[in-house]
């Protein structure tokens, strides 16, 4: 998929856009509310990570009702995204049904609203999602009416089918043109999310392939998936978040690079590799959306998932992803430059071991840019820290060490 260099896509992209938007003689039109979603990575909940498939109008309740009462809310965790699996059949006018998990969409879009909160839903340019269920193929004007008609806030539109069913169908062999037909795909719901008028966060989900950080955002995509699908397993998640070294340049305000949802708190990771985990994704300004058990949340996840000084980091006005400072053994030191001059330094400890391999680990400042002792916090056990030069650091298997630093010299 390769074959087409991603500048062509983006170029393609923006001409999709300004053949539409230009009329000759007209005004100039005040900035378009889409341009004003996202400036911070978007934080809430989605429920394809805990519920999958099973995701119900009840669970999404009981969702909105855990974000209020657990404080996630109030710590920025405003979306609360539905995934796949929502949807039914079309009927003769072409209008999209919701199937019997989800009797009544408007009236739960009203009750997430109710809470304070904001609304997502997921559909793809596709015939079919990835669940198997309706796409938006020739629907797409259609859909994002209606979605705008329910209150929805942010879509989640993902590529599946419309490769085998489109892009291979209608342009075998030629990976150039498969990938113009996608460009086209994802510039035709940008467009029609911004002819509804509603502000409605677009998150482009195909997988990380052809460099979409190089041309979705010159459509109006405010985040765009950089890998496949991530699971709740530590090595899934270190070979996720490490491999986004370098990807800091396409990413600010309005928009994000996006190594999926948080699985902190699933399947059998540990309290260091969730910490570990939700602390690489606020270096890498990715969007936080959590998508764990809510009402059975244990007391040291929902610590991890409120941090505010973590979330801070993530959430940093200035919107500069984090990178890589350096690697050594099996230690990797990420740094991420925040408003004010401030900076925060991220020591992940991915040895197998209980101790490091290289240990005893010693933290190089000069390879961070840094000279001398540097006065910080650690954001984990909130206490004050000197990171000095050579100092050694003792972490355990799969943990981590977040200072920020107010004032690197
Ligand atoms: C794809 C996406 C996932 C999820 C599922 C739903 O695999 O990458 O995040 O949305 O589809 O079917």
């Amino acid at each position: 998929m390769r074959a087409f260099s991603s500048l062509c896509l983006a170029v393609l992209a923006s001409t999709f856009l300004t053949a539409a938007a230009q009329t000759p003689g007209t005004p100039k039109k005040s900035p378009s509310p889409h341009k004003l979603v996202a400036q911070t990575p978007p934080m809430g909940w989605n429920s394809w990570n805990f519920f999958a498939e099973r995701v119900t109008d009840k669970d999404i309740r009981a969702a909105a009702d855990q974000l209020v009462a657990t404080g996630m809310r109030d710590a920025g965790y405003i979306y609360l995204n539905i995934d796949d699996t929502w949807e039914a059949e079309r009927d003769a006018s072409g209008v999209l049904h919701t199937n019997s998990k989800f009797p009544d969409m408007k009236a739960l879009a009203d009750y997430v609203h109710s809470k304070g909160l904001k609304i997502g839903i997921y559909s793809g340019p596709g015939p079919k999602t990835c669940g198997g269920y309706a796409g938006s193929l020739g629907h797409e004007e259609q859909d994002a009416k209606m979605y705008a008609e329910w209150g929805i806030d942010y879509l989640k539109y993902d590529l599946c089918s419309f490769i085998p069913e489109v892009m291979e169908k209608q342009a075998p062999n030629d990976k150039a043109e498969q990938m113009r037909l996608m460009v086209a795909a994802y510039v035709k719901m940008s467009k029609a999310l911004k002819a509804t008028g509603r502000p409605i966060v677009f998150s482009l989900c195909q997988y990380g392939w052809d460099a979409p950080w190089e041309w979705a955002p010159t459509l109006g995509g405010n985040l765009w998936r950089t890998t496949d699908d991530i699971n709740a397993t530590w090595d899934r998640i270190a070979v996720i978040g490490f491999s986004q070294a370098g990807l800091d340049r396409y990413a600010g305000p309005g928009h994000w690079n996006d190594p999926d949802m948080l699985e902190v708190g699933n399947g059998k990771l540990t309290m260091a590799e969730n910490r570990s985990h939700f602390s690489l994704w606020a270096m890498l300004a990715a969007p936080l959306l959590a998508g764990n058990d809510l009402p059975n949340m244990t007391p040291e996840v929902k610590a991890i998932l409120t941090n505010r000084d973590v979330i801070a980091i993530d959430q940093d006005r200035l919107g500069r992803q984090g990178t890589r400072g350096y690697a050594e053994g099996e230690v990797e030191v990420w740094i991420r430059h925040l408003a004010g001059g401030a900076l925060a330094v991220a020591v992940i400890n991915c040895a197998d071991n209980d101790r490091f391999s290289t240990h005893p680990f010693h933290l190089n400042l000069a390879r961070l840019g840094l000279h001398g002792t540097q006065k910080g916090k650690d954001l984990w056990t909130g206490k004050d820290v000197e990171l000095s030069d050579n100092m050694p650091v003792e972490l355990a298997k799969h943990d981590v060490l977040l200072v920020r630093i107010d004032a690197p010299k």
